[in-house]
């Protein structure tokens, strides 16, 4: 495997080794998410690529930029044994060199949940997301459906700005309780790691009452803030059934919808979804 710390080195690469290639965009400290994106990259790309960088401009200022969790040689041992090509791991200052000033500006699908608590964020994302793009320059491109609407987002970037890749969705890998690997339950203690299914059980139940028959948004919605109350730990930020490409809440379910929700464990902010296609 190839490590690359510049988009000059990529473009070496890139020169040395023609042939179609998928990219795996992370912020490292990679779990089986992770690597089952890379899988799925593997098996459907002649060469493929992962970027490993804990982009600044997505945390907000009380956000966990500075301890977000980073193990970048475990990483490098794990892409390297699931067969990774190269590895982009480019320092802040190459991605965001003096005197950068221009970004992507993100839409409506940006606006509600994740983009409502967490301002700029998407912003943040899309920049990133398309800089890697450039640079890598992939036929594919893998995200997880964990993060639901950032995936919304670059879909509908993909679409708007006409960029040259297949956008790919792969899903959720959770824990056998059901809790969604993210580089975050690092941060649960044990009471709250006990408590954190609940959020799955939540999105569960709901689906459960969609398979009986139930159309109503807001009684969905319902039923997971009711299984969230349940559980003491567990503070709700936001439930929402919405439409999965834009995100707008719906008030009856006529197509697909997403079932998504933000709670805190303590300090931990989690987030889960699961999507229903009729
Ligand atoms: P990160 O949180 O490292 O996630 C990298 C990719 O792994 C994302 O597409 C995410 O949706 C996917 N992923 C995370 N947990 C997963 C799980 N349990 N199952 C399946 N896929 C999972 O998302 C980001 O990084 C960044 O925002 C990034 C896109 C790299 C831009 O900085």
């Amino acid at each position: 495997m190839r490590i690359a710390t510049t988009a000059a080195e990529v473009r070496a690469w890139h020169r040395s080794e023609p042939g179609e290639l998928g990219l795996v965009p992370t912020m490292g400290a990679l779990h089986a998410g992770h690597l089952s994106l890379v899988a799925r990259a593997r098996r459907e790309n002649p060469r493929i690529a992962a970027s490993i960088f804990v982009n600044p401009t997505q945390f907000g200022p009380k956000e966990d930029f500075a301890r977000y969790p980073r193990n970048i040689e475990a990483d490098r041992a794990a892409l390297a044994h699931a067969g990774c090509d190269l590895l982009f791991v480019p320092p802040v200052e190459q991605v965001y060199p003096p005197g950068f000033e221009t970004a992507v500006e993100v839409g409506s699908v940006a606006t509600p949940l994740e983009g409502e608590r967490r301002p700029g964020h998407f912003r943040g994302v899309a920049t990133v997301v398309l800089k890697l793009l450039n640079v890598v320059q992939p036929q594919r491109a893998y995200f997880g459906q964990k993060d639901a609407q950032q995936l919304a987002v670059i879909r509908r970037m993909a679409l708007d700005l006409d960029l040259p890749v297949t956008i790919v969705a792969c899903p959720t890998v959770r824990e056998p309780d059901g809790l969604a690997l993210s580089s975050r339950n690092a941060y649960l203690d044990a009471d709250e790691r006990r408590a954190a299914p609940v959020l799955f059980r939540a999105l569960s139940s709901a689906r459960e009452r969609w398979l009986s028959g139930e159309l109503d948004a807001g009684a969905l919605r319902d039923v997971m803030r009711g299984v969230l109350d349940g559980e003491p730990r567990v503070r709700t930020d936001y439930v929402s059934v919405a439409d999965p490409a834009t995100l707008q809440e719906l008030s009856r379910l006529e197509g697909p919808a997403l079932l998504s929700l933000a709670a805190y464990l303590g300090a931990t902010r989690l987030i889960d979804n699961v999507l229903l296609e009729p």
